[in-house]
């Protein structure tokens, strides 16, 4: 246990990415983009979810996979999303449990053959692409083959396109309309606003074993201000506060606690 969590009585250090899928954070508005994920994977349609860096994007995966039926559905997840077509196929084999081809036309055929297996076991796949605004693009534009199948009457597999507000400009650019025009759920994560953002403190600190509030009003709406409602930053500032109070040898996080960790900042919040 770390000196500065035992000073507040806590087990663990609140604030952590290491949190498990089954304690994530799920206000209404979260909770309606995972229904709305769960309805789009159903209907075994495609999706596009944007969103600026840590407002929680990955973590509404995570809890997608949670609430998806485990019968039916067979999740791919893949972040590593820089690569070139070729490899894009053979990274996509491995996750698969496929053997990877030399060619991308072999490629093709073994990932189609494999997914077209899975639809007779009725088990539906899915493919989730985080970081899907650094793909290459012409990665990007052979993305709607896997979309067409069956002279366009079905979809091999659900495609989720999960990045950067910029991926959603990138899909309107003409060359890329045959993906952009398959993908019919088009989902955005927004901020939080001030109320979530003292939610989403209470939250953790209740999961790390604290009922108290540790920081003051007056500093949760700075904390809000600061970091605009992003998660990560809030996790990334709350935790430099709690610190820095336990070094002072104060039971709450302040106003003043906070403008000093904020002086020193130095993580764009
Ligand atoms: N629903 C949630 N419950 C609990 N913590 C969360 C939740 N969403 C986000 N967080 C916290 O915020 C951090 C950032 O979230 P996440 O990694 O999902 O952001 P992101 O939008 O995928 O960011 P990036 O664009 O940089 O990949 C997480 O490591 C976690 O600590
Ligand atoms: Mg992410």
């Amino acid at each position: 246990m770390t000196t500065w969590a035992s000073h507040f009585g806590l087990g663990e250090p609140p604030f952590s990415k290491e949190i498990g899928d089954s304690d994530l954070w799920l206000p209404p508005s979260k909770k309606q983009l995972v229904e709305q994920l769960t309805t789009a994977l159903h209907e075994r349609a495609s999706v596009l979810l944007v969103g600026e860096p840590g407002v929680g994007k990955t973590c509404v995966l995570r809890a997608l996979r949670q609430n998806l039926p485990q019968a039916g559905f067979r999740l791919t997840y893949c972040h590593n999303a820089t690569l070139g077509r070729r490899d894009f196929y053979r990274q996509l084999c491995l996750v698969l449990g496929l053997a990877p081809s030399a060619t991308a036309a072999s490629v093709f055929y073994a990932v189609s053959t494999h997914v077209e297996d899975l639809g007779k076991e009725r088990v539906h796949p899915v493919l989730l692409l985080d970081e899907a605004h650094l793909l290459h693009q012409d990665t990007l534009e052979h993305l709607h083959i896997l979309l067409n199948y069956e002279w366009d009457r079905k979809a091999l597999l659900s495609l989720v396109l999960v990045g950067l507000p910029e991926l959603e400009d990138r899909l309107c650019l003409r060359k890329n309309r045959s993906l952009n025009s398959r993908l019919h759920w088009r989902l955005r994560i927004d901020p939080l606003v001030p109320d979530d953002t003292a939610a989403y403190i209470r939250f953790r600190l209740q999961k790390a074993g604290i009922e108290r509030e540790l920081f003051t009003t007056d500093a949760i709406a700075m904390l809000h201000e600061a970091t605009h409602g992003t998660l990560r930053d809030i996790d990334r500032i709350a935790t430099w506060a709690l610190m820095t109070a336990a070094q002072r040898s104060m039971r709450l996080v302040e106003r003043d606690t906070l403008a000093a960790v904020l002086q020193t900042d130095t993580g764009g919040a």
